[in-house]
């Protein structure tokens, strides 16, 4: 049993420097949980409160329900595992107590310096995973990995972790590595929390416009529109082209009918029209095709987006090209608080 409960925790560094702003998160017993947001955004520091390696100044930390505030980082029962692999360069991997779980038996008389970023990343593991802690954190563990060694740590430490049906913290700037690791996602954004959820969740439903622009990749893409009303239909003007809101979309953002707004539609719900006919339409401006698919860069006057197209069309730059968005996938948000408009 090993939960973590952050209640309204902020961190406030010598010299003002606000890093964590009255930060609620739970952590459940043998959950999974990334804390996930752009450089600078309190990630670390709020992994280091957890762990005991830096001051917590406002708030409360709870470990297994008991209040840790000020107990030490030796007596909290926990291990951390950092980006730079944090091995005792004098030690072999076996002095190191790297363990078998690891397949790094092979290694165990070797010295951190005569191994590759990841044979070290699994013997910074396999400490961690000696010990026997209540919750392991990581703080990016894989960033200074390569692309393909990256993915297959992502898969082992998530392999560890149904193995050890243990509770984890994992810091990282990567949403992928989010998406696919995490039960529940914590979305931090200069030092404020914005959404806690389940990866999908998150994705499907996202509480304001950062967190739909952070997830999912190519991003969501953003239009600036005006919503007027016509013959009964809700209309989203984006200027060259016109968008009519479903009926309950136009029922539930009725009170922004003569103002502007942003439509958000993910690059897989902006469906490309090979007809033309109605619709969105654009100029083709880069093709990138990925070989499962094509990503295509288009503009209208006003905006330029991305589309997910299959790999079997063919476009040319300065193609015209019409694109329909799934209607019931868009999602509003609010110009100027830059929430989500439940529609
Ligand atoms: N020891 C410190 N003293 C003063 N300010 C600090 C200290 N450590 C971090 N900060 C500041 O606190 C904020 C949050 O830093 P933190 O390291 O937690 O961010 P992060 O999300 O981990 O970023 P990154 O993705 O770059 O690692 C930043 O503005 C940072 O400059
Ligand atoms: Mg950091």
């Amino acid at each position: 049993m090993a939960t973590v409960e952050l209640r309204n925790v902020g961190k406030v560094y010598e010299g003002g420097v606000r890093a964590v702003d009255n930060a609620n998160i739970t952590v459940n017993d043998r959950e999974f949980v990334v804390l996930v947001g752009p450089s600078g955004c309190g990630k670390t520091t709020t992994l280091r409160m957890v762990a005991g390696l830096e001051d917590i100044t406002e708030g409360e930390l709870y470990i297994d329900g008991n209040l840790v505030n000020d107990i030490p980082p030796k007596d909290r029962d926990i291990a951390m595992v950092f980006q730079n692999y944090a091995l005792y360069p004098h030690m072999t991997v076996y002095d190191n107590k790297a363990a078998q779980i690891l397949e790094i038996e092979e290694l165990l008389d070797r010295k951190p310096k005569a191994l590759s970023g990841g044979q070290r990343q699994r013997v910074a593991l396999g400490r961690a995973i000696v010990r026997k802690p209540k919750v392991f954190l990581f703080d990016e563990p894989l960033s200074n990995l390569d692309a393909k060694l990256r993915v297959q740590m992502r898969a082992e430490i998530s392999a560890l972790h149904t193995r050890l049906q243990a509770t984890m913290i994992y810091v990282t700037h990567d949403q992928v590595e989010a998406m696919t690791m995490a039960d529940k996602i914590v979305v931090m954004k200069s030092g404020i929390i914005q959404q806690i959820g389940s990866p999908l969740d998150l994705y499907n439903n996202p509480a304001n416009r950062f967190v739909a622009g952070f997830l999912g990749s190519p991003s969501m893409n953003f239009l600036t529109a005006k919503l007027r009303e016509e013959a009964g239909k809700v209309i989203a003007d984006e200027g060259d082209s016109q968008i009519e809101l479903l009926p309950q979309q136009a029922a539930a953002l009725k009170s922004y009918v003569g103002r502007e707004i942003v439509v958000g539609i993910r690059p897989e719900d902006f469906i490309y029209n090979e007809k033309g006919g109605k619709g969105i339409r654009t100029h083709v401006e880069i093709i990138e095709p990925l070989g499962a698919e094509i990503h295509v860069y288009v503009s209208t006057k006003k905006h330029q987006m991305i589309s997910r197209v299959a790999p079997t069309v063919h476009f040319k730059v300065g193609d015209e090209a019409v694109f329909n968005p799934m209607m019931d996938r868009v999602k509003f948000f609010d110009l100027e608080t830059e929430q989500a408009i439940p529609a």
